[in-house]
């Protein structure tokens, strides 16, 4: 019983990991591309907290477009491309 709830509670929690990979994808998409084009950041590594320093300064350019939020999830989402 209690290994039934382990197994169903890391289903959960991987789900949504993803989830807010896919959105993050999908935030980059949409808001990364108003003022470059995307492959400056996909032809870019930087490790996760690289992908929050640029992403915060992206925040300041883009005037309130781009939320504290969407900057974590779009840095999540580039720093674990392969
Ligand atoms: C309002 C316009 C604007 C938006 C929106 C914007 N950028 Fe930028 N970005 C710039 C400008 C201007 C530069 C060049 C100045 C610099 O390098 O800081 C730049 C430079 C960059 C660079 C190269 C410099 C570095 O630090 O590696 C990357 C990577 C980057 N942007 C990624 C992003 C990502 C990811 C997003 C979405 C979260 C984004 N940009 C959204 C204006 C924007």
């Amino acid at each position: 019983m209690k290994k039934t709830v382990v197994v169903l509670l890391t289903i959960v929690m991987a789900s949504f990991a993803c989830t807010s990979v896919q959105e993050g994808k999908e935030l980059f998409e949409k808001k990364c591309v108003k003022c470059h084009a995307l492959e400056k950041s996909l032809n870019a590594t930087k490790d996760l907290a690289g992908w929050e320093k640029t992403t915060k300064a992206m925040i300041r350019y883009s005037g309130g477009d781009i939320t504290e939020k969407d900057a974590k999830k779009i840095a999540k989402y580039l720093a674990g491309r392969k």
